[in-house]
């Protein structure tokens, strides 16, 4: 684990939780089969799920749920490319509307693997949504059917998302400052305190 720190929130707890009800109201209207299969993508996934079908549940949602629990990260920031599948789909999905949730679209490579999982078993219309997209370093073409936010090229944390294991319990999403990067902090001091900054 490189030395950082932790400070800058980018999605406050009261912001994540106007959006996902939100959210869950637009999967909703946009699902009018209430009996759907809902597959979230462990670890990072865990939180936002949690709070989406409590959140759906209010929209007349009645989802079926399971878990895959794929690798792509090893313990650090910089996705490794290939995916491991460490749990697979259970569910029967054969036939069924399906929806895949994860916490975060970045190279694209784990929704991508996990939707065609879903096709592959069978499923008769598979959709993705995710809390975050990160489209800066896309290198697989997929594009999320539901997202909640936008997210700058920055590595994230909370609300189920990881650095090394660490922070998945924190309420917000905030972006981790690496302080071994003497470029990064000189851009963030920057954009901090404008006016500290020699022009
Ligand atoms: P992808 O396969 O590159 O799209 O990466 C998706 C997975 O990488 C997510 O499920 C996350 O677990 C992890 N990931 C990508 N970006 C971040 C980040 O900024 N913070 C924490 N985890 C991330
Ligand atoms: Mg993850």
């Amino acid at each position: 684990m490189r030395p950082h720190h932790i400070e800058r929130v980018l999605f406050p707890e009261d912001v994540i939780a106007r959006r996902v009800e939100e959210l869950a109201a637009e999967i909703a209207r946009a699902t009018p089969d209430p009996d759907l299969c809902v597959i979230g993508i462990l670890r990072g996934s865990f939180v936002f799920l949690a709070d989406l079908i409590r959140c759906s549940h209010r929209h007349g949602l009645r989802p079926r749920l399971d878990f895959m629990l794929l690798h792509s990260y090893g313990g650090g920031t910089v996705s490794s490319g290939e995916i491991r599948v460490l749990r697979d789909i259970d569910l029967d999905v054969r036939g069924r509307d399906t929806l895949i949730v994860d916490d975060i679209l970045d190279t694209g490579r784990t929704l991508a693997f996990a939707a065609a999982r879903a096709r592959e078993r069978g499923a008769a219309r598979v959709r993705t949504c995710v809390l975050l997209d990160k489209p800066a370093r896309r290198a697989v073409p997929i594009t999320a059917d539901f997202v909640a936010f936008p997210c700058p090229d920055e590595f994230v944390v909370g609300y189920g998302l990881d650095y090394d294991s660490l922070y998945r319990d924190l309420p917000w999403i905030a972006a981790v400052t690496f302080t071994d990067d003497t470029r990064d902090s000189t851009a963030i001091a920057a954009a901090r305190s404008p006016s500290e900054v020699p022009p």
